[in-house]
């Protein structure tokens, strides 16, 4: 089994990725680590040199084309569900999981903004109307996840339930 967590920036998908896979005994993929150790740069980097849309083609591109091992935790950019048909292409090959936030929550945990490059620039009150915005675009794919869990004080215990119950 595939898991795929999505969310926006500040989720926690990486963090919950890693115990979840950690539970599971199985490998964790990170899309965004997949990009910076294929590219040899940061994702801040990329963003300059090749714009949004060369990232979100490499993002379609590197979901594609990673050899999953049969069971993994993999954890995708807050973007990447967003764009294409990569929702879809995760939901016909695994079980996909929004880890939804309010956006005052999101705002208090993307303290270190300098290597998201589309809000590394923004203060407290930018960033939260920035998030209201890119939620209201954004959770219509979200929302095509199987599952959708509050991700705010959720322990992976609880998570690998959820996920299990369906
Ligand atoms: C992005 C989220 C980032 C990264 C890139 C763009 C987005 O990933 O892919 O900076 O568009 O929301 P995280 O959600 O892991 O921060």
């Amino acid at each position: 089994m595939k898991i795929f967590l999505v969310g926006f920036m500040g989720c926690g998908k990486s963090t919950k990725a890693k115990q979840l896979a950690s539970r599971l005994n199985c490998p964790v993929i990170d899309i965004d680590a997949v990009i910076v150790e294929r590219e040899g740069k940061t994702i801040a980097e990329y963003f300059e040199l090749h714009g949004e849309s060369g990232f979100r083609n490499l993002e379609r591109e590197t979901l594609r084309t990673y050899n999953y091992p049969e069971t993994c935790v993999v954890a995708t950019g807050g973007g990447l569900p967003c764009f294409f048909d990569n929702m879809e292409w995760m939901n016909e090959n695994g079980t996909t999981v929004y880890l939804q936030m309010e956006p005052a929550q999101l705002v208090s945990r993307l303290h270190n903004r300098q290597k998201r490059p589309l809000i590394r620039d923004m203060d407290d009150e930018q960033l939260l109307a920035f998030i209201n915005m890119k939620l209201a675009e954004r959770n219509p794919f979200y929302y095509k996840a199987k599952l959708i869990v509050n991700s705010f004080d959720l322990d992976a215990e609880t998570l690998e339930q959820k996920i299990f119950q369906q």
